[in-house]
């Protein structure tokens, strides 16, 4: 049996990790957080002083990663490393920043393909990321792109920060969500491109449930 998966793709604060959790909360399935895997990678790289620009040994550790995903609420998922808890970790701006260098290596992507498309599990899988619907699961029967303009996507993103207590102005983050953008955007291998077949929604300012409205039809339409 082939298990239906729904692919959410699009740019850092445009709402993806809110929309996938809310999705699989609703339809009862599983959820992969495919950014997670990057900044893990990208924080054990930094962890065992490996060179981020080494392609070939940032892709044995990711290869090598012990890792187990517990999902938590408002799509923030739990990600243990070796059982240790790194979800914090994982989410400053600076692994992020991290994880946009090491996830334009081929040799790494390649490393972590099998293991998302594994998540892929009865009932059902929501995958949330940059390329789920172009490379990781190009037969998924419904692929969304959620974007948001720049300017929505700093200030989504400078919102959470600042309820974890991260110092940071505004500006900067417009400058870094840009460049990490162009990096996502203009990388050789995998870029951040809609598939031909998906269904491209522009968040800006537009709630977080009424982008779950649509895609929730959109995905009971299609049963
Ligand atoms: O989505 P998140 O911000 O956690 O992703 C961190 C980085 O990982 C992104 O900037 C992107 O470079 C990379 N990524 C990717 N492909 C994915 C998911 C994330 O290249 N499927």
């Amino acid at each position: 049996m082939t298990v239906p998966v729904i692919t959410v793709d699009g740019p850092g604060g445009a709402g993806k990790g809110t929309l996938s959790y809310s999705l699989a909360r609703e339809l009862g399935w599983h959820m992969l957080d495919s950014g997670a895997l990057y900044r893990v990678t990208a924080l054990a790289a930094l962890r065992s002083a490996t060179e981020i620009s080494d392609e070939l040994a940032v892709a044995r550790i990711a290869r090598s990663l012990k890792l187990s995903f517990i999902p938590a609420a408002e799509g923030l998922t739990q990600v243990l490393l070796d059982g240790e808890d790194i979800s914090a970790a994982i989410r400053t701006e600076s692994c992020g920043a991290a994880a946009s260098k090491v996830a334009a290596m081929g040799e790494v992507r390649a490393a972590l393909l099998e293991r998302q498309r594994q998540m892929a599990i009865a009932p059902g899988l929501v995958a949330d990321g940059r390329d789920m619907g172009t490379v990781v699961f190009p037969a998924a029967p419904l692929k969304i792109f959620l974007t948001a303009s720049a300017e929505a996507r700093a200030e989504r993103r400078y919102l959470q920060l600042m309820e974890k207590g991260e110092s940071v102005t505004l500006a900067r983050l417009l400058e870094t969500i840009e460049e990490r953008d162009s990096r996502d955007r203009n990388r050789v291998e995998s870029p951040l491109v809609p598939a031909d077949d998906a269904l491209v929604i522009d968040s800006t300012g537009i709630s977080a449930s009424a982008v779950l409205d649509t895609v929730l039809r959109e995905a009971r339409n299609r049963q």
